[in-house]
């Protein structure tokens, strides 16, 4: 398939925007000179052997212009332990980038800054190609000798241009929080379709699910609407983490640029936060009711955070739809503070609450169910059909009586979530929901303006 030139001539602009100058890509190869100099002089004064291996987009020329993330690994025979790994890689990553700190994804690494780059300093096992890895980032060399066998010039450009749409699009990233694209699975994407114009183009066209297997591994299937076996470890999902939904939001924009190409797809949209006289006009317009939980934000990774956000906004969302508050939406907001906010048809319902009972011919439960409301303070037990029913008073007339109660606590929240609840919180209805507005103004603008 060829582009047309309004196509050609929006990818050669954003291309031009992505790629790095000459200087920039000096700058980069001296950091990058010395860091593996200063490694290898730590490691000469160690007893373990090591090896330094950089890896990641600026190892294969994938790298967009301003994104200054330089990812150098520090590869260690599989005969060291694991603490022993552990604890030579916090060493190593000290002495090189003093002014940086640990952070500790499934193993810890050191995170810090050199020449107005960032880097990460990660520690890993030397393992085989196809070798199943000791640790969660040991294929991550591999895939830095798998994609540069493969990756031409011109493709590395688009991958740029790729990485470039999805970023424009919210979508790139594996970070639990994004949930979208990682650098390696739109590398693999590109390759596998040669450009980036031919994948969008595909991409449009998909029907799920759809799988890939680049090094024809031909192992177990995936539960997953996007599948891109890895490569260099068969029995990995390179596309695990992203969701259905950024699938869908992929292969909605991949229409529209088509449509109607403009460099705007490329970049991500900033919405203006929401006034307190937006918001006032945007309820008094829906008329729903929303009711809001907020309390301190824990202070955890993002990794962490965001999917226990989503565990607590559903979980919390499932137990008002029991209770009968109609959900017709639901968001989270992080900042300082965490707003769960719930968009509900009505915050307020009757006193009274039907309850449905067996059947009447199913003697041994309908004998007891009629007995038990025979007595009881409720109107009925009376026939509907065959079957008895009771209306009796309603536990939780207000889904801010529900979220002031301890049946807060019997939902699915996340553990440091629910901490946090513990600790302290405040429902928010209405104009204290506007007075919220310093806080989640982006947030709730991006709630009210909802879109693909
Ligand atoms: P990065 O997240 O830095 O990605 O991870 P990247 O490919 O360098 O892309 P950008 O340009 O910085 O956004 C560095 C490497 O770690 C491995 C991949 O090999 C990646 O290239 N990795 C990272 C994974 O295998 N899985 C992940 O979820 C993240
Ligand atoms: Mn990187």
């Amino acid at each position: 398939m060829r582009a047309d030139e309004s196509v050609k001539g929006v990818l050669e602009d954003v291309r031009e925007q992505v790629t790095p100058d000459k200087a920039e890509r000096l700058a980069l190869s001296e950091a990058i000179d010395e860091l593996r100099q200063r490694i290898d002089l730590e490691l000469d004064t160690r007893e373990v052997s090591g090896e330094t291996v950089h890896v990641g987009s600026t190892a294969r020329d994938t790298w967009l212009s301003g994104d200054r993330d330089i990812d150098i690994f520090i590869r260690f025979p599989q005969t060291i332990d694991r603490e022993t790994l552990e604890q030579q890689g916090l060493e190593i990553g000290r002495a090189v980038l003093p002014e940086g700190h640990a952070e500790f994804a499934e193993h810890p690494y050191i995170k810090g800054e050199y020449n107005g780059f960032a880097v990460d300093l990660v520690p890993c096992y030397d393992i085989a190609a196809g070798e199943p890895p000791k640790s969660a980032v040991d294929r991550t060399p591999h895939h830095t000798e798998y994609l540069n066998s493969k990756i031409t010039p011109a493709q590395a450009s688009d991958i740029r241009v790729a990485k470039q749409f999805l970023k424009g699009i919210g979508i790139y990233g594996s970070d639990l929080r994004t949930a979208g694209f990682s650098g390696y699975l739109t590398e693999l994407l590109v390759l596998e379709y040669g450009q980036f114009y031919e994948f969008i183009s595909e991409a449009a066209r998909w029907s799920l699910p759809i799988s890939f297997d680049p090094a024809s591994h031909q192992t177990k299937s995936h539960d997953d609407p996007l599948v891109m076996v890895d490569p260099t470890d068969s029995s990995r999902n390179v596309a695990a983490v992203c969701t259905d939904e950024n699938v869908a939001r992929l292969q909605h924009y991949a229409r529209e640029f088509l449509e109607s190409p403009a460099v705007e797809f490329f970049t991500p949209t900033q919405l203006e936060p929401l006034t307190k006289a937006e918001l006032r006009d945007v309820l008094e317009r829906r008329k729903t009711d929303l009711v809001g939980v907020v309390f301190e934000t824990p202070a955890i990774v993002d990794d962490q955070l965001y999917p226990q956000l989503e565990k607590s906004e559903s979980g919390i969302k499932t137990e008002l739809e029991a209770r009968d508050f109609n959900c017709i939406r639901s968001t989270h907001a992080a900042t300082d503070r965490t707003l769960l906010l719930f968009e509900l048809q009505h915050a307020t319902l009757p006193a009274i609450q039907r309850h449905t009972g067996p059947p009447v011919d199913v003697s041994d439960h309908a004998e007891t169910f009629y007995r038990r409301y025979a007595e009881a303070d409720v109107y009925g037990p009376f026939l509907e059909g065959s079957r008895y029913v009771v209306e009796r008073d309603r536990e939780f007339r207000t889904a801010r009586e529900l979220l002031e109660s301890t049946a807060l606590f019997d939902v699915g929240l996340g553990s440091h979530i629910e901490s946090a609840l513990q600790d302290e919180y405040t429902v928010v209805e209405h104009e204290q929901l506007v007075s919220l507005i310093d806080e989640f103004g982006t947030e709730l603008a991006v709630y009210f303006n909802p879109a693909p």
